[in-house]
C-alpha cells in the first residue's frame, strides 16, 4: 500500500510562507494584487476562480475579479488586459482558461505583460523556463515538483514519464524534471505501447484528462505517482487520471484527487503573485 501525498497540507505550508512574505512587503508599504479574469459561466472555471480568490484572502493578497459575459469580444478582452497591465495595484494577471471558443487565447496571453504573467504562459516566460532562468514557475508543474520533493525521493537520474503534452502542464512539467536531472519521456495520444513506457517510470505524472486512464498494470512497483487529472464523472463526483484504488496498492507514493495537485497549483499562483510584486518593486 502506497503512502498518500497530502496536497492540502503541503499547500497550506506554502500559503503560510507566502502570507509571511506578503506581510513583509506590506510592512515596507508594498501591497500585493492579483487580477483574475473569467469569461463566460463554465462551472469548473468558476470553482477554480473562487478558490483562487479565497487563497488570496488567506495570503493577504488583494484580488480583483473581472467576470465578463460569454459574449465578450476579443477587442473588449484585449482592452481589459491592457488596462490591467498598466494598473500599478495589479501585480499579477490571470485569465482563466479555457476561454469561449470565439476568443483567441494565444493573442490574449501574448498581451499580458510577462512581468505580470503569474501563470507563466507568455512565450517570454515559457522560453525562460526552457533555459532554466525564470522568475515564475508554471503553477501546476511547480506544484507537482513540491509534491514529489515531499516524498524525499530524488529526481536525479530517475526515469520520469509525463503523460500529456499540453503547454500548461505536460511540456513545462517535463522541463522542470529535466532541470532536476531526471531522464524524461513525454507520452501522448499517439504514443505506441504506452504501458511499456509508463512501467519504467520511477516518477509518473498523469496529465491526460481521461478518468482512471492509468491502471495498475501501467505502474512500476514503488513508483511516485502524481495525478494532475480533474475529471467530472456522470454521477458528479471528481476523479483523477489514475485508477486510484488499484494503483495505490502498487505505487510507493500517490496523490489523491481531490486534495493532491489542485491545491498546489493555487499555492504556486500565490507564490508567483508575491514574487511579481517583489520584482516590480525592486526587492
Ligand atoms: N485553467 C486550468 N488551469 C489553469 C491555470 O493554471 N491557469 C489558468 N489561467 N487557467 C487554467
Amino acid at each position: 500500500m502506497s503512502k498518500l501525498i497530502d496536497g492540502k497540507e503541503i499547500s497550506a505550508r506554502v500559503k503560510a510562507r507566502v502570507a509571511e512574505e506578503v506581510a513583509g512587503l506590506k510592512a515596507e508599504g508594498i501591497s500585493v494584487g492579483l487580477a483574475v479574469v473569467i469569461v463566460g459561466d463554465d462551472p469548473a472555471s468558476r470553482i477554480y476562480v473562487n478558490s483562487k480568490k479565497k487563497a488570496c484572502a488567506l495570503c493577504g493578497i488583494d484580488s480583483y475579479e473581472y467576470a465578463l459575459p460569454a459574449s465578450t469580444t476579443q477587442e473588449e478582452l484585449l482592452a481589459l488586459v491592457k488596462k490591467l497591465c498598466a494598473d500599478d495595484a495589479v501585480n499579477g494577471i490571470l485569465v482563466q482558461l479555457p476561454l469561449p471558443s470565439h476568443l483567441d487565447e494565444g493573442q490574449i496571453i501574448a498581451a499580458i505583460d510577462p512581468k505580470k504573467d503569474v501563470d507563466a504562459f507568455h512565450a517570454v516566460n515559457v522560453g525562460k523556463i526552457m533555459i532554466g532562468d525564470f522568475d515564475f514557475l508554471p503553477c501546476t508543474p511547480a506544484g507537482c515538483m513540491e509534491l514529489i520533493d515531499s516524498t524525499g525521493v530524488s529526481v536525479e537520474g530517475k526515469r520520469c514519464v509525463v503523460i500529456g503534452r499540453s503547454n500548461i502542464v505536460g511540456k513545462p512539467m517535463a522541463m522542470l524534471l529535466l532541470h532536476r536531472n531526471g531522464t524524461v519521456t513525454i507520452c501522448h495520444s499517439r504514443t505506441k505501447d504506452l504501458a511499456a513506457i509508463t512501467r519504467e517510470a520511477d516518477i509518473l505524472v498523469a496529465a491526460v484528462g481521461r478518468p482512471r486512464f492509468v491502471t495498475a498494470d501501467m505502474v512500476k512497483e514503488g513508483a511516485v505517482v502524481i495525478d494532475v487529472g480533474m475529471n467530472r464523472l456522470p454521477d458528479g463526483k471528481l476523479c483523477g487520471d489514475v485508477d486510484f484504488e488499484a494503483v495505490r496498492e502498487k505505487a510507493g507514493y500517490i496523490t489523491p484527487v481531490p486534495g493532491g495537485v489542485g491545491p498546489m497549483t493555487i499555492a504556486t499562483l500565490m507564490q508567483n503573485t508575491a514574487t511579481a510584486a517583489r520584482i516590480q518593486n525592486g526587492r
